[in-house]
């Protein structure tokens, strides 16, 4: 469509109808906001008009601003005019909100005199997520349509709220059905027989009896998910006073000044690399936008253990009909308890609907008999992390799914390839490392063995995306993308650093600070030490690493000493079982681990931690990126930032080392590799990119 016909008017009898027309989401750009002023400038001639009515074409009335836009700077004509055509134009103008009416939609549809929403609207400002303040005037109406305790819990939240509970808050004055179109013109047909008049949201006063800091702090702490380490929500706040204390334009002033500011902090360039690295992951060349993955209908997953039954439910979540096997009536038993209760805990918590939970359960059918997953067409293996166990099973399904069925693997370690070898069919052999808990869990490694087929690597995309995870493609190697990061880069560094002489809860929270989620013996004693050991004894028959190597681990490990399940890791559990005290054993097995290196050790501060833990991950990711295991720097923050915690608001740890600028990341790799060797040699592609004085942005644009 093209810009000047993004926005047209119509007319039913004597109501004039804007329909926003710029597929798929109508979001807002220059042309869109040119057509409403032009489509307003137009409507105020007809002398006929007794009301206006705003629609979207399509699904949805407005998505949101064209993002694309964020960063050339928005073009003229700005919002604030466009919004300011609206809120005074001389009869009364009527939104109908259908679909997503999300942050510049919600915002025009503010500045409309009365707001109808279609049932099934969702309405809300995810502005936050994006590290963004709005700018088209929602800080200042929406405290004046909801009361600025509600407007700020909105704004903070970033989620959307429904049409009933939109009602309730009085952002909107009807629940329709139906038509949006039709809907707007009977609502503006009895508006005008009542003698409804304009309503400009700026000329109401602000309720301010409850806004006061002790309700600002409730609020902050009950969205910690965005508030959390983040600084946005302190100039929301700031604007949403201003919307008590200042007349309107004053306070939209502010809000201008705010929200310019928030477009340039580290926070929402951040964020906004992250929204836009989400949506990227699955374009791989070798795939290309034409080539089609097969039409995959039914699903099998073999074994019904902890991963086996996370995934059978991310599948029967998003509607697939699944099987799953098991060989032990024990472990089948326990994939069924799993599901229950995960269901059972969704319905409690109000996730879902009991007949939702229900109609989930009813997809996955468990059973002992290996033949039922004849007829799938993607068959999930997810059996004890084995060679030999793997190899025989995908042996074995080989022979009973048809030709056509992709036979996936769940390893966390395994070589894909060498798995794909025991088949006839290793062009249909493919990883899909999904983490745990597999049900809600974003990230999905997906693992393309040597002879993985395009075909194949392109049904595993969309599946991915079809179950609502984000797939991120990985080369074949020793521990993908994730784990490699993982072992090779951070937490070995953690376990250098107790050698070291760094205590092992001063580097959880010294890394808990910088935002990870968790710091990585808390990790370790959550997952299993156990579990990362086998992984390690795995991998290591991939390729060899110089001691030391996660040696603290793999002494917890033999002495059972594996994590909360045993009350004791790197922690011990004795008064919760899930707050771990330091325990002198352990602090003498790392001296001794030492003394037996001949390491001395010294005393740490916060700052070393962060930054031997960080730039390990950056180099790490760099040797991945040169040797072409991950495709784009991108593809990497967003492993790190959904599958092991990285906090998303510092952007992933290659774009974390953009803002910290290459030359100074090579310039501290080569101070700690003089006076630490071996690990700390800097990225071949890393030194080629500083000494360019380049950015990972920049070789991930060469790239696409
Ligand atoms: N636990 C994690 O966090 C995690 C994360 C990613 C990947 N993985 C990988 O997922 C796989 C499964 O791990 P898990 O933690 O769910 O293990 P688990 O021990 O909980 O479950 C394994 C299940 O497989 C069943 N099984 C064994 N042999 C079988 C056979 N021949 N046919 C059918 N079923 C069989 C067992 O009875 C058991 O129920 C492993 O390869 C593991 O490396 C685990």
């Amino acid at each position: 469509v093209p810009k000047q016909q993004s926005v047209q008017l119509s007319k039913t009898g004597t109501v004039g109808v804007l329909t926003v027309n710029r597929p798929p989401v109508n979001a807002v750009d220059a042309g869109v906001r040119s057509g409403l002023m032009a489509g307003l400038r137009e409507a105020a001639l007809d002398t006929e008009l007794a009301a206006l009515v705003i629609v979207g074409a399509g699904r949805t009335f407005i998505a949101g601003a064209d993002l694309s836009e964020l960063g050339a700077g928005i073009s003229n004509p700005s919002y604030g005019d466009t919004l300011a055509a609206i809120e005074t134009f001389p009869k009364p103008v009527i939104v109908v909100l259908h679909g997503e009416c999300l942050g510049a939609g919600l915002e025009i549809a503010m500045a409309c005199h009365y707001r109808v929403a279609i049932t099934g609207a969702k309405m809300g400002l995810p502005e936050i997520g994006l590290g963004i303040v709005p700018g088209a005037g929602a800080t200042q109406r929406l405290p004046r349509l909801i009361g600025p305790v509600a407007a700020l819990d909105m704004l903070l939240s970033g989620a959307p709220i429904d049409a009933a509970r939109a009602l309730d808050l009085k952002l909107i004055d009807a629940i329709a059905e139906g038509d949006p179109i039709t809907a707007g013109v009977n609502y503006a047909h009895n508006l005008v027989a009542s003698g409804g008049p304009v309503r400009p949201t700026r000329l109401k006063g602000v309720a301010t009896n409850d806004f006061d800091d002790a309700a600002i702090a409730v609020l902050v702490r009950a969205h910690s998910k965005t508030t959390k380490g983040r600084t946005t929500q302190r100039a929301m706040i700031e604007t949403v006073k201003g919307s008590v204390t200042l007349p309107f334009d004053e306070g939209l002033a502010l809000e201008k000044t705010l929200s310019d500011a928030s477009l340039l902090t580290r926070e929402s360039l951040a964020l906004r690399h992250m929204f836009f690295a989400e949506r990227a992951t699955s374009a791989i060349p070798s795939v290309g936008k034409d080539l089609k993955g097969l039409p995959i209908k039914a699903i099998a997953i073999v074994g019904a253990g902890t991963m086996g039954s996370g995934i059978a439910m991310a599948f029967g979540d998003a509607g697939y009909r699944v099987t799953l096997v098991d060989a032990q009536a024990e472990g089948l038993e326990r994939g069924r308890k799993i599901i229950r209760s995960t269901y059972e805990a969704n319905t409690r918590r109000g996730r879902m609907t009991a007949e939702a939970a229900k109609a989930a359960t009813a997809r996955i059918t468990p059973t002992l008999d290996p033949a039922a997953v004849a007829d799938a067409d993607l068959v999930v293996e997810a059996v004890f992390e084995d060679m030999e166990l793997k190899k025989k099973v995908l042996g074995q399904l080989d022979r009973i799914v048809g030709p056509r069925a992709i036979i996936a693997t769940n390893t966390s370690s395994l070589a894909v390839t060498e798995l794909g070898a025991a088949t006839r069919r290793p062009d249909k052999v493919i990883g899909l490392h999904f983490f745990s808990p597999a049900q809600i869990m974003k990230l999905l490694e997906i693992v393309r063995g040597d002879e993985t087929s395009n075909e194949t690597l392109a049904t595993a995309l969309e599946i991915g995306k079809r179950i609502r995870k984000i797939p991120v493609v990985s080369a074949d190697s020793f521990g993908f993308i994730g784990n490699r990061m993982m072992l090779d880069g951070a937490f070995r560094e953690a376990e250098q650093m107790m050698l070291e002489g760094a205590g092992v809860d001063q580097i959880d929270r010294a890394v808990e600070a910088f935002g990870f989620a968790m710091g990585p013996s808390r990790v370790n004693d959550m997952a299993g030490v156990d579990i990362g050991t086998l992984v390690r004894r795995q991998l290591m028959r991939r390729a060899s690493r110089v001691d030391p190597y996660c040696i603290v681990s793999d002494t917890l490990t033999p002495m059972g000493r594996v994590g909360q399940k045993a009350g004791k890791g790197f922690y011990s559990y004795s008064a919760d079982p899930r707050v771990g005290e330091l325990d002198p054993e352990v602090t003498g097995i790392i001296e001794r681990l030492a003394a037996e290196r001949g390491i001395t050790r010294s005393v740490f501060s916060a700052d070393e931690i962060v930054e031997r833990f960080v730039l390990q991950l950056i180099n790490v990711g760099a040797d991945i990126l040169d040797e072409g295991v991950a495709y784009r720097a991108a593809d990497i923050d967003v492993v790190w930032v959904h599958g092991y915690g990285f906090p998303r608001h510092v952007g992933g740890p290659m774009f974390y080392a953009d803002t910290l600028g290459l030359t100074h990341v090579a310039e501290r790799m080569r101070y700690w590799y003089d006076r630490k060797g071996s690990y700390w040699k800097p990225s071949a592609l890393l030194e080629r990119l500083a000494a360019e004085r380049s950015s990972f942005t920049n070789f991930d644009r060469r790239r696409t």
